[in-house]
């Protein structure tokens, strides 16, 4: 039996933080080691031009990408790890959905509303058909799965609608995927539980690349609530649910568990404690680089097997659509 397969992409925008690392990486590399699936995972640096950057840096940002998949444990001899720019297809068949895509599903997505209202500068019309390219990253590879935060929910019931409605249209090409949800809470900010942990707040900010010492003071210095309890109520204390949700996710244990381990402590021996364990957890972040020639060998050789995978299905997608190939 062919196993199924699985698709994945981060966009390289910036340092990396824990949130990208509980949400994303963590699980496509628990994902990968089940061994019950074809695993694909990608960097979607296409995607991340339709927000302002600096070509200056767009390199390092890929490079540093495939390095935090490798930290993590993404191993390239079990998962296919490529660049969407090196093999390009899926933005011919994006074109493609693009001509079945009405204008209408695309103004709906939350998504898009987001990063228009954000950059009002920049509304382009790469940022509106992001995910007409989206959905062909997805089916060009016949993904039954898609590990994906709640965020991008909509995006892969668009897809879903797509491939659907190009199958009715054309004959049966594509697969219908379905999202598999991150189970990690959404993380908050360490200096303001209200908000989103985030690079554009770098104090309240786990960066992956962090050393000891800023995890550390970063973890110390962490807003908490008034009292003294550590107890899960994410109404009341927000800042010390927040560190109990990253205790969890870090150590796989559960919330009671932890709040029970801890009912007798205050909040300086749980942070203390925490901090530890997030310096641990994150440790090969900060000591595995591979160097750039490594990686640049390692993407362009991906590259070629993604493309050969891509290029039999472009061949497919043409012949039902009428076109030479
Ligand atoms: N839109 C995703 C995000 O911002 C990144 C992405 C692009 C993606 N193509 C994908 C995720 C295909 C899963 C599958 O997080």
């Amino acid at each position: 039996m062919k196993k199924p397969i699985i698709v994945s992409g981060i966009q390289p925008t910036g340092r990396l933080h824990l949130g990208n690392y509980l949400g994303a990486l963590k699980n496509f590399v628990a994902l990968q080691n089940s061994g019950k699936y074809n695993c694909i995972f990608f960097i979607a640096d296409y995607h991340s031009l339709t927000i302002n950057f600096d070509p200056k840096e767009k390199q390092q940002q890929i490079y540093n990408l495939v390095n935090a998949y490798l930290s993590a444990g993404l191993d390239p001899k079990k998962s296919l790890l490529f660049t969407q720019s090196q093999a390009p297809d899926c933005t011919e068949l994006a074109w493609i959905l693009n001509t079945i895509t009405p204008i209408g599903e695309l103004e709906r997505m939350t998504q898009y509303k987001d990063k228009a209202q954000e950059n009002k500068q920049n509304i382009n019309a790469g940022l509106f058909t992001y995910p007409a390219l989206m959905a062909a990253d997805i089916i060009m590879y016949d993904a039954a799965f898609v590990p994906v935060g709640e965020d991008q929910v909509q995006h892969l019931e668009f897809t879903r609608t797509l491939a659907r409605k190009f199958n009715n249209k054309f004959g049966k090409t594509f697969i219908e995927p379905q999202p598999i949800l991150t189970k990690t809470a959404r993380l908050m900010s360490l200096n303001d539980p209200e908000k989103k942990m985030s690079k554009s707040i770098p104090n309240g900010c786990l960066f992956l690349n962090d050393s000891p010492a800023e995890i550390e003071k970063k973890i110390k210095t962490a807003v908490t609530d008034s009292g003294s309890e550590i107890k899960y109520d994410a109404q009341n204390k927000p800042g010390i649910s927040n560190l109990l949700d990253i205790y969890s996710a870090l150590t796989e244990k559960s919330v009671a568990e932890i709040e029970n381990k801890y009912k007798d402590k205050n909040y300086g021996q749980f942070k203390t404690d925490l901090a530890q364990i997030a310096i641990k957890a994150l440790e090969p972040f900060r000591s595995k680089k591979i160097p750039d020639s490594k990686i640049k060998t390692l993407l362009s050789a991906s590259a070629k097997k993604a493309q050969k995978l891509s290029s039999a299905k472009m061949k497919e997608v043409k012949n039902k659509l009428g076109l030479p190939n």
